[in-house]
């Protein structure tokens, strides 16, 4: 098998606030999760879906999922999204060359992304989604009083999906393991880049947003909608 994808979606969604899981909650009439799962079970690179779901709703994860060519499994998630991310990769199979890492919590992943950062990973060991800043960052200190201005040139917002040479990506989620670090880490890349891996940046200017609060639902919804009519 070349590549197996897992959806992390075992987040408890604490700045939703729904009082469920936030990859179960409905979005557009549908779990949040199965916008993703569609996606990633339909693409023609994708062989096998682990989708990492909230412990003790295998039931519904599954329940959620729509058809798909791609094998499926379901395994219960751990403590962060890396310590989720850790649980997936032990549910790929052995042998598998790419691991693509997406977040269920970004449901309109255009579906030439995919093979866009598998291309990414030729002369590299990974390649993610990223977009360009459009605002200015500021560092500032304990007092929130600005300390530097970096300016906004090479500066990227990491989105998912993530694509990795599986084996670098095992090694670097063991790697971070030894250390106490699995927690530490947002995405995979920073993982990969812990070991010394090579990781590029895809450029994606399609919306590619990740459903975090109450409004994001409604813009998401909105967005869904739109790129369906069309
Ligand atoms: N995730 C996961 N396991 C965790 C934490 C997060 O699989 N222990 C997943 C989420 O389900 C989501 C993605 O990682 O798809 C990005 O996380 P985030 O958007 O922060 O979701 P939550 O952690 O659920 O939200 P919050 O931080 O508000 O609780
Ligand atoms: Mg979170």
């Amino acid at each position: 098998m070349r590549c197996a994808a897992i959806l992390v979606a075992a987040g408890s969604g604490v700045r939703m606030g729904a009082g469920l899981p936030k990859a179960l909650m409905p979005l557009g009439g549908r779990p949040l999760l199965a916008w993703a799962a569609d996606v990633l079970m339909n693409s023609p690179a994708v062989e096998m879906l682990v989708v990492v779901g909230p412990p003790g709703h295998e039931a519904e994860v599954f329940a959620a999922l729509g058809d798909g060519d791609a094998e499926v499994a379901v395994v219960p998630g751990g403590e962060s999204r890396s310590h989720s991310v850790a649980l997936g990769l032990e549910a790929v199979p052995p042998g598998v060359e790419y691991v693509l890492v997406h977040d269920a919590a970004r449901p309109l992943i255009a579906p030439a992304l995919i093979p866009a950062v598998l291309e990414g990973i030729a002369d590299a060991d990974g390649a993610i989604a990223a977009a360009p800043l459009a605002d200015t960052p500021k560092r500032v200190d304990a007092e929130r009083e600005i300390t530097e201005t970096p300016g906004r040139e090479g500066l990227w917002l990491a989105q998912t999906p993530q694509a990795f040479r599986a084996e670098v990506l095992r090694e670097a989620v063991m790697h971070a393991a030894e250390l106490g670090r699995l927690h530490d880490a947002t995405d995979c890349a920073s993982l990969v880049e812990g070991v010394g891996g090579r990781v590029r940046v895809v450029p994606n200017a399609a919306p590619n947003m990740k459903v975090t609060t109450p409004s994001d639902v409604r813009i998401a919804e909105l967005l869904l909608g739109e790129r369906d009519a069309g």
